[in-house]
């Protein structure tokens, strides 16, 4: 168990780094499109997630591949949601964004790309390792990224665009296009630890409601924060007429929706018998987070 959330994003990033696909001179254009984005940073919530719940249920080994995959998984996320086509936002991470340095084409084809290297990684360390809990861990990705996931939030987000909404569906935009990534995060790394299925449950659950919070506070920071401190433009929301949080609520009202999302998350780990500090360090952070 490392001492600090830093140190947890220091292994992932270490993690990311060997993972990198190697240029070659053929397909040059797509690995550059590739590394520019995983590389140039992000806070790497969801590896890092993943590896605490692993910890907290008491894996040891090393699952980096899992790390690595829903990293580049959330990374192909942020390229296409940046496209003009979807959010059209030319800056990310502090760095202008994939389609603006290499064009659309092979924006999207990076992300195709960085898609189907995480399956690829996740499936070559199964075959080599094998394990049933292995290939679970995969099919949990699979099912959290796509249309029952973050694409099917996606695409409701996009058609909610200039409209009026209900808070039910807010609420299924924001459980499907973040909540369920980061679910998967924490629950991936409790079947990859080996947790009993009261445990998976729990960190799924803590997942849930930290993913809630999550969205609630990157919907308040697009409109109160600045595109310095966020690295990635302010009033996105506004331009696009997105519904939002503060499409319902004022800023206030979601810190406290936040602070009850919180407690809930902190009381789904109760459960646990191993140590949960860090994980209850994020979920205590992420309501105070600027960036
Ligand atoms: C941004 O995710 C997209 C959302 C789901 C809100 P992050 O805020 O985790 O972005 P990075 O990885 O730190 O850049
Ligand atoms: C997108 O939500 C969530 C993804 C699945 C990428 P947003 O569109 O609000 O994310 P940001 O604010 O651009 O990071
Ligand atoms: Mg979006
Ligand atoms: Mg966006
Ligand atoms: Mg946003």
């Amino acid at each position: 168990m490392r001492d600090s959330i830093k140190q947890y994003q220091e292994l992932v990033g270490s993690c990311l780094r060997s993972a990198l696909p190697v240029e070659n001179r053929y397909f040059k254009t797509i690995y550059e499109a590739m590394n520019y984005s995983l590389s140039a940073g992000g806070k790497r919530i969801r590896p890092v997630l993943m590896q605490l719940a692993y910890e907290a249920v008491g894996g040891s080994e090393d699952i980096s591949a899992y790390l690595c995959a829903i990293e580049m998984i959330h990374t192909y996320s942020l390229i296409h949601d940046d496209l003009p086509a979807m959010d059209d936002d030319a800056l990310r991470r502090g760095m202008p964004t994939n389609h603006v340095v290499f064009g659309e084409a092979a924006a999207i084809l990076a992300g195709d790309a960085l898609l189907t290297e995480a399956f690829r990684y996740m499936l070559e360390d199964a075959l080599k390792y094998g394990g049933a809990q292995r290939v679970r861990a995969a099919y949990i990705l699979s099912q959290a990224s796509g249309v029952k996931g973050m694409i099917g939030g996606q695409i409701l987000d996009i058609e909610s665009e200039n409209k009026t909404i209900d808070l039910t569906t807010l609420n299924a935009i924001q459980l499907h296009k973040t909540g369920a990534l980061i679910a998967a995060a924490t629950k991936m790394g409790a079947v990859l630890g080996g947790g009993t299925e009261e445990e998976i449950e729990a960190l799924e659950n803590y997942g849930l409601f930290i993913g809630k919070t999550f969205q609630i506070i990157d919907d308040i920071l697009d409109e109160t924060s600045t595109d310095e401190e966020l690295g990635k433009p302010i009033k996105s929301d506004q331009k696009n007429h997105k519904n939002t949080y503060l499409s319902f609520y004022t800023v206030e009202q979601c810190y406290e929706i936040a602070g009850t999302l919180t407690d809930k998350a902190l009381s789904s780990l109760d459960v646990l018998k191993g140590n949960t500090l860090l994980l209850k360090e994020i979920a205590a952070e992420l309501i105070k987070r600027r960036s």
